[in-house]
C-alpha cells in the first residue's frame, strides 16, 4: 500500500500550505476577480461553488496529483465493479448497484444483482401500494395509519432523515415514526398516540441481532399482543421486517412473506437507498422511491465518469482532506438551509464518521496522517443563533458546507410583500460572504465604530465555506445529495487508505453493555470488575434502583 504522506504530492501540498497561509480569501479573490465563476462545479441537479475555500488552482493540481497516486480512479472503478474492497470482512461494496436501472448488467461473485435487487425493489413496490391503498389492513380490517420503523444506525437514521425531508410528498393519511434507541422512552413515547389496529411495524435490522432493535421489536410485539389478548397471528397482519437475516426474522415469528431482503454488500450507513428504505416508500410512494434512486445512479455516473480536476465529489473529499490534513481542522461542519433537513447532519455523521473514524490501514498498518474529522450541524437560521459566532469569531478553522435550494416547497409572504424563502436564502448568501471575507478595523473605523469596540467587532473572515445548491428540494435531489457525501467518504478513504466499510470499533462496547447487564440486575453485588471508577458507578447505580 502507498503510505500517502511519503509521496511527493503529499510533500509538495505541506510546502503549498506554508505558501498559502499568508493569503486571504480577500487577496484570492482580488488576485482571480473570477474564482466564482470558475471554481465551480455542477454534479447532475446540484451546482456547487468551492471558490470560498483556502484553495487556488495550484492546490486542486497537487490535490488531485495526491488522488491519482492513490489509486483513488482504480478503486473507484474497482468498487463498481463489485472488487471485495471492504478487505477486514471480504465483502464486495455495492450500494451503488442498488441504484442502477433495471436494464443494466452487473454479476458479482455469480449473483445477478441488478435481477436481485429490482426483484425486492418490486416486492416492497407491491406491499407499499397495498399499505397506501388501504388493501393491506391490520388484523381487524382498519387501513394503515401508522408505520412505526424499529431500528438503530444506518437501519434508522436513512430512512428517517429521508422521510423528515420528503414532508411535501407524502401520503396524506400515513404518518412514519422512527424508534431507535434502547431507552424505552422512545417506544413508550411513540405508541402512547398510536391505535394498535392501524398501525404497522417494520422492524429494520441488517442481522437482526442488534440489541436495542431487538428489545424494542420485542416490546412492541408485547403492546400489539396486549391489545389482542395475546392472539398471535395478529403478529403477522401487523408486523413486517427488513433484514439479511430471514433466519432469525421467521424466529421472532414474522411472516418472511413480509420481509424484504438485502445484501451483505450494502453496509448499514449505505442502506437508505436498499428495502431499509421500505417506510420511506410507503411514504412517498414507489415512483418517488425510484426518483429518489435515479438521483443516487445520476451522481454515481458523474463520480464514475467525470475527470478528478471536474468531479464534484473527488474535489470536496480532496478540500475536506486539505483541511484535515495540512491546516489541523478537527470538525466539519454541515448547514443546510432547508428546515426539512434537519436531520442530514445526523444521518451524515454515521456515514461519515462510522465510515472514516479509522486510525488503522487497510492492510492493518497504522496512520501517520490525522484521518476524518467531526462531522456536525444544525438547520440555519437556527444555526445562526447558537454557535455561528464561533464559527466567526472563534479560534478554530470549521470549513463548512451551506446547502440551499432555489424553489421553496413552503413559502410565505413577509409584511412588505417579500417571500420568506428570499429571507432564508439571503442569510445563506450572507453568512458564507461574511465567512470568507469579514470586516476589517479600516472598515470599521470609516463606519465610524468607537475605537475601544473596533477590536470586538473585527470580523477576521477567511473562514472556508462550499456552496450547494439545487432548484428544489425533491427525492432525485435528496439522492444527490446522498451520494454526493458517500462517494466523498469513499475518496478520502482511499487516499488515506482506510476501509470504510467495516465499524470494528463499535464492537467492545456491546460485548461489555451485555456483560455489564447482569451486574446490574443480579440480586447479588456484582464481583469486582476491572476498575473502581465502574465498580462505583454500578453500585451506585444499584442503591439508587434498591438493589
Ligand atoms: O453501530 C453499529 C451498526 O452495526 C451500524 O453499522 C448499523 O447501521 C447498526 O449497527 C444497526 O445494525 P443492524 O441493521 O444490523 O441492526
Amino acid at each position: 500500500m502507498v503510505d500517502i504522506t511519503a509521496t511527493e504530492a503529499w510533500r509538495e501540498l505541506a510546502a503549498h500550505q506554508q505558501h498559502l497561509f499568508a493569503r486571504s480569501l480577500r487577496e484570492l479573490f482580488a488576485m482571480d476577480p473570477d474564482r466564482g465563476r470558475s471554481m465551480v462545479v455542477d454534479a447532475a441537479e446540484l451546482h456547487i461553488d468551492y471558490s470560498k475555500n483556502l484553495v487556488v488552482p495550484e492546490t486542486l493540481e497537487l490535490l488531485t496529483a495526491l488522488g491519482r497516486e492513490a489509486g483513488v480512479e482504480q478503486l473507484r472503478d474497482a468498487m463498481f465493479a463489485g472488487d471485495h474492497l471492504n478487505t477486514s470482512e471480504d465483502r464486495a461494496v455495492l450500494h451503488t448497484a442498488l441504484r442502477l436501472p433495471a436494464d443494466a448488467e452487473l454479476t458479482v461473485d455469480g449473483q445477478d444483482v441488478v435481477a436481485d435487487v429490482h426483484a425486492v425493489l418490486a416486492a416492497m413496490a407491491q406491499f407499499s401500494d397495498r399499505v397506501r391503498d388501504g388493501e393491506h389492513t391490520g388484523f381487524t380490517g382498519k387501513a394503515i395509519t401508522d408505520v412505526v420503523n424499529i431500528g438503530i444506525g444506518g437501519s434508522d437514521l436513512g430512512p428517517a432523515m429521508a422521510y423528515q425531508a420528503l414532508r411535501h410528498y407524502r401520503h396524506a393519511r400515513i404518518r412514519c415514526h422512527f424508534v431507535s434507541n434502547v431507552d424505552p422512552a422512545d417506544l413508550t413515547g411513540t405508541l402512547a398516540d398510536l391505535d394498535p389496529e392501524s398501525t404497522l411495524l417494520i422492524v429494520a435490522s441488517k442481522t437482526f441481532t442488534t440489541q436495542e432493535t431487538l428489545a424494542n421489536a420485542r416490546a412492541a410485539r408485547a403492546w400489539l399482543l396486549a391489545h389482542y389478548d395475546g392472539d398471535q397471528d395478529a403478529v403477522a397482519a401487523h408486523f413486517a421486517a427488513v433484514s439479511t437475516n430471514a433466519e432469525k426474522v421467521a424466529d421472532f415469528g414474522i411472516d418472511t412473506d413480509n420481509m424484504f431482503g438485502f445484501w451483505n454488500w450494502v453496509g448499514g450507513r449505505y442502506s437508505v437507498d436498499s428495502a431499509i428504505g421500505l417506510s420511506l416508500m410507503i411514504a412517498v410512494g414507489p415512483d418517488r422511491f425510484t426518483e429518489f434512486l435515479s438521483g443516487f445512479h445520476a451522481v454515481d455516473e458523474h463520480f464514475r465518469t467525470q475527470p478528478l480536476d471536474r468531479n464534484a465529489p473527488v474535489l470536496l473529499a480532496l478540500i475536506g482532506l486539505w483541511y484535515s490534513n495540512f491546516w489541523g481542522a478537527q470538525t466539519h461542519a454541515v448547514l443546510p438551509y432547508a428546515d426539512d433537513l434537519a436531520r442530514f447532519p445526523a444521518y451524515l455523521q454515521q456515514l461519515v464518521m462510522e465510515s472514516n473514524g479509522k486510525s488503522v490501514a487497510r492492510d492493518g498498518g497504522h496512520l501517520t496522517a490525522p484521518t476524518e474529522t467531526v462531522v456536525w450541524g444544525e438547520p440555519g437560521t437556527n444555526g445562526q443563533h447558537a454557535f455561528y459566532q464561533l464559527l466567526h469569531q472563534g479560534t478554530w478553522l470549521i470549513p463548512a458546507d451551506f446547502i440551499g435550494f432555489a424553489e421553496p416547497l413552503d413559502d410565505l409572504p413577509t409584511p412588505d410583500g417579500g417571500s420568506m424563502h428570499d429571507l432564508l436564502m439571503s442569510n445563506f448568501f450572507a453568512q458564507t460572504q461574511v465567512l470568507a471575507f469579514g470586516k476589517t478595523a479600516d472598515d470599521l473605523a470609516d463606519e465610524g465604530v468607537a475605537p475601544e469596540l473596533i477590536p470586538h467587532k473585527v470580523m477576521p473572515g477567511n473562514r472556508p465555506t462550499t456552496s450547494i445548491l439545487a432548484p428544489r428540494l425533491t427525492p432525485a435531489v435528496l439522492g444527490q445529495l446522498i451520494a454526493l457525501y458517500e462517494h466523498q467518504v469513499f475518496v478520502k478513504a482511499m487516499v488515506w487508505g482506510i476501509n470504510p466499510f467495516d465499524q470494528w470499533g463499535v464492537e467492545l462496547g456491546k460485548q461489555q453493555a451485555n456483560q455489564l447487564l447482569s451486574d446490574l440486575a443480579e440480586p447479588a453485588p456484582p464481583a469486582p470488575l476491572a476498575d473502581s471508577s465502574t465498580d462505583e458507578l454500578v453500585r451506585w447505580y444499584r442503591t439508587a434502583r434498591g438493589r
